[in-house]
């Protein structure tokens, strides 16, 4: 286990979502039986992330104080901070330099779902290695809405944003491992024509500095970004389908926390007792 710091970006203005998140934030949607936020942060739990940066709008934030609390009942850490208009991505390896004091990162978007058999060991990989960034890439049919990853000679060779013509169907997911210091470099990134700081101009100057190091996964694993009234259905979909499939829950914070020993059978019931839906019936499977 490293000492690496999570950040969780839950903000944004919703608007794919109009009208469904004119009074909920989007990563506190239900992704069938959990909030969206549950999938990115069960992700960093089953890393082994412990200290864990949430940010989101002035108007969301307490929601989700409510809905995490210091996360103490998954003996974890949680951290909050605002961000007060959605400048982009990157900005939040900015707002989260207090936090981070120079550690390594993962930033993970709170609308990001990934599932599968090897997927944690490839990750697990990438956060052992603190020299170098990591990104994660994913084949996907509409490269044209991701950050697109272009390799020459089988090498990683040049990350591009929402490409007009992409020279691959390799997207890059909504997963980030960053080196120490990394909010110096965020901070010297220039705004975009939208007017955002994009992640993919940092991912660019590691890849241009050699120090980008790239996952890819493979079609045995599932990445979904639940940015859009269909891939939230299919998202929903997806979980639903598998859970049944597999006889287990995807994303169940108190099983992650339990299995890593960071509660005890005694806080595990406590949850059991306040939870009469499936979930509770599901935990109390889990400690037996
Ligand atoms: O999902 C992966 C993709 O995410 C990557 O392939 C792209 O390189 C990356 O730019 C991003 O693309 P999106 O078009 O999905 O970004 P979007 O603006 O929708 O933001 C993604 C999430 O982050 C969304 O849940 C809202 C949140 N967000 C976004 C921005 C720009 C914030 O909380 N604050 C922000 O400033």
């Amino acid at each position: 286990m490293t000492n690496r710091k999570g950040i969780i970006l839950a903000g944004g203005s919703g608007s794919r979502l109009h009208p469904i998140t004119d009074v909920s934030s989007k990563q506190l949607l239900p992704v069938y039986d959990k909030p969206m936020i549950y999938y990115p942060l069960s992700i960093l739990m089953a890393i082994g992330i412990k200290d864990i940066l949430i940010i989101s709008s002035p108007m969301d934030m307490p929601r989700y104080k409510s809905l995490l609390g210091n996360g103490k009942k998954w003996g974890i850490n949680f951290s909050f901070k605002i961000q007060k208009k959605p400048n982009g991505i990157a900005q939040a390896l900015i707002l989260g330099e207090k936090f981070l004091k120079s550690d390594p990162s993962c930033l993970i978007l709170g609308d990001n779902l990934f599932h599968g058999k090897d997927l944690l060991l490839s990750l697990k990989k990438a956060d052992q290695d603190i020299k170098n960034a990591s990104v994660v890439t994913y084949p996907v049919k509409n490269p044209q809405r991701f950050g697109v990853l272009e390799k020459r000679n089988n090498k990683p060779y040049k990350i591009i944003e929402k490409p007009k013509k992409p020279k691959s169907k390799r997207a890059i997911t909504g997963i980030y491992f960053y080196p120490e210091n990394v909010s110096k470099e965020a901070k010297k990134l220039i705004p975009s024509k939208r007017g955002e700081l994009e992640i993919s101009d940092l991912n660019q100057f590691f890849l241009k500095i050699n120090q980008l190091s790239v996952t890819e996964l493979g079609k045995n694993s599932t990445w979904l970004d639940c940015g859009t009234f269909d891939s939230l259905l299919k998202a929903s979909n997806f979980v639903a389908k598998t859970q049944l499939k597999q006889q287990n829950k995807i994303a169940c914070l108190e099983e992650i926390a339990y299995k890593n020993k960071w509660i005890s059978k005694k806080k595990v019931l406590e949850i059991i007792e306040i939870s009469s839906s499936s979930y509770g019936k599901y935990l109390k499977q889990v400690i037996s």
